[in-house]
């Protein structure tokens, strides 16, 4: 959770450095594991920078996450080798399962769908990892087992 004097306190141990504002936020994003409003409000005013300036900053990075992610993250192979193995469908049937869309968290904060593009797993095509673990070769059983898994 969030909590201002903690920010500050992240604020003060960077705040001495030439450019602080990226260290501030990867800091940030490492203790919250996402950049709220509420920190944005505070690096802005502590920087004395305007919210926009922080904001174009936090969504120029895509490490710099804005939502809280799912207990679990869901990354599919969107790529080249892993669409013509039928990634498509696969993306879709994924999609229906759980609910929501790439980019999208469920509501009761099970899983994250993230679209990646290449794994290094072109050889296993269509692709994805669950947390840390690799799932290749996708069809609708191993899809069906996946996302009764995320949901967990
Ligand atoms: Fe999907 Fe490389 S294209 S893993």
């Amino acid at each position: 959770e969030f909590d201002e004097e903690d920010a500050l306190v992240i604020i003060g141990e960077h705040k001495h450095l030439e450019g602080p504002l990226l260290p501030i936020l990867h800091a940030f994003n490492h203790r919250y594991g996402y950049i709220t409003d509420a920190a944005v409000r505070v690096v802005a005013h502590e920087l004395n920078l305007s919210r926009a300036e922080v904001y174009g900053v936090v969504s120029f990075y895509h490490d710099f996450k804005r939502e809280p992610h799912g207990r679990h993250v869901l990354k599919v192979c969107r790529a080249e080798a892993c669409q013509a193995a039928g990634g498509d469908a696969v993306a879709a049937s994924i999609e229906r399962a759980l609910g929501i869309s790439f980019g999208e968290t469920s509501p009761d904060g099970a899983v994250t769908l993230e679209a990646v593009y290449c794994l290094g797993l072109c050889a296993t095509a269509p692709s994805a990892m669950l947390d840390d673990r690799i799932v290749g070769r996708l069809n609708e059983a191993r899809v069906e087992k996946l996302t009764a898994e995320a949901r967990l």
